[in-house]
């Protein structure tokens, strides 16, 4: 997962898999940078998959052995059973080395390959019904060599729902992250806000979050494993998550000024109608046509006429001055955009978050109108360093 998600990815494991709780293994699990090491039971590969929201990808891991040089990594390689994880003798090398005797990334790679090579000399490959091409991950640190082989295949952010993206649309695994953390600092809601909302990321990743993706068409490389096979359905359900009472999102409300943007989200629904994930007459999101920073803006906000007793929560990724030019210096730019987020939001908006360039986030008061800010997530978003605020009344 994108580095700076880790708790939240934990915490989104222990929600949706809560049985995994109580096993010894699984609570000796450990976080490491941009990702968690964890022990779990191989029939839950699926699941993990088709659950989960914020991991990139999710890796198998295979072998660990101690290695200080050339010679021994390529006898451990030739003496590894490859047959039972790739198809055929066909593999794809990811190699990473640090603070380790063997350093040379380019010449660990070439051993192995190597290695893999004499072991199907020895023992030559089936020929595959259905080839595949698995992606073997080698890393050396401390002199300890660890191979792990990827089972997601493309990037899980690759969800395959959107039809068209607007500019700049942030990665589905960010934005599923951030959407989850305003929804566990606010304590849940019922309604949530985009109001500068681009392809509708946020508010498709929100509609999404309890769902099983396996309605989606895509290829997981655990799909080519026998231990798996294929395992598909059409059920767009939300998960039934045991001993969760907080209230989950069931209306989205997106905005932007650019009513390109929101020809692109309209044909997303369209798409997830048309493949009938949705009927035409159930769709949870509405769309409209505004600038934030307008008091028109305040107007159309009151005018969703969301019941008072139904909590909101708005989220909003603006633009950063990089990709899309502001309309007056970043340091006048996030506090005004602020101010009229909490100016528009009514009583019922229990939380607000809101993505701010680092570089421009201390311009931004730790208080605006009612609201203050409670917690911070600080990540990369498109390479620059971001935070997420989230302000709570
Ligand atoms: C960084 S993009 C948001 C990306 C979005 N989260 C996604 O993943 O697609 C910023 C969006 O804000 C919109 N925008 C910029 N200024 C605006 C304003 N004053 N009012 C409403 N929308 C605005 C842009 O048109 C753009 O779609």
């Amino acid at each position: 997962m994108p580095p700076g998600f880790e708790s939240l990815a934990a915490a989104e494991l222990d929600e949706k898999f809560p049985e995994l709780v109580s096993d010894e293994s699984y609570r000796r699990g450990e976080f490491v940078r941009g990702g968690l090491n964890l022990s779990v039971p191989i029939e839950i590969v699926p699941d993990l998959h088709f659950k989960l929201k914020l991991p990139t990808s999710i890796r198998e891991r295979l072998y660990e052995f101690k290695c200080r040089d050339f010679p021994k990594l390529f006898n451990k390689i030739q003496s590894l059973p490859w047959r039972r994880h790739l198809i055929g003798d066909a593999f794809e090398l990811s190699v990473s080395a640090e603070t380790s005797r063997l350093g040379n990334e380019k010449r660990i790679a070439e051993t192995v390959t190597d290695g893999i090579r004499r072991y199907f000399s020895k023992q030559p490959a089936k020929k595959p019904a259905v080839p595949y091409t698995h992606r073997i991950y080698v890393r050396l640190s401390q002199d300890i060599c660890t191979i792990s082989r990827d089972l997601s295949g493309d990037p899980l952010f690759q969800r395959g729902y959107k039809e068209l993206s607007a500019i700049a649309p942030m990665r589905e695994n960010l934005a599923a992250g951030l959407f989850y953390g305003l929804w566990r600092e606010s304590g849940g809601f019922d309604c949530l806000v985009d109001p500068m909302c681009g392809s509708g990321t946020f508010l498709f990743e929100s509609w999404l979050f309890w769902r099983d993706v396996r309605f989606i068409e895509r290829d997981f490389a655990f799909f080519h494993d026998e231990r798996w096979g294929v395992s598909r359905g059409h059920s767009t359900q939300q998960n039934n998550v045991a001993g969760d009472t907080l209230p989950k999102p069931t209306h989205f409300f997106g905005f932007d000024r650019d009513s390109r943007a929101l020809k692109s989200v309209e044909s997303t629904v369209a798409g997830l109608i048309k493949k009938r994930h949705l009927e035409a007459d159930e769709s949870p999101w509405s769309f409209t046509v505004s600038d934030v920073l307008t008091a028109d803006f305040s107007k159309q906000f009151a005018d969703l006429r969301i019941d008072p007793a139904r909590s909101m929560a708005v989220i909003a990724n603006p633009p950063y001055g990089e990709r899309i030019a502001l309309p007056m210096p970043p340091q006048s730019y996030y506090p005004l955009l602020l101010e009229r987020l909490t100016q528009a939001a009514g009583p019922n908006v229990k939380a607000l978050g809101v993505v701010i360039p680092s570089s421009y986030h201390r311009h931004v008061h730790n208080k605006s109108g009612s609201f203050n800010l409670a917690r911070t997530i600080d990540f990369k978003n498109g390479g620059l360093d971001v935070q997420f605020q989230i302000f709570k009344r």
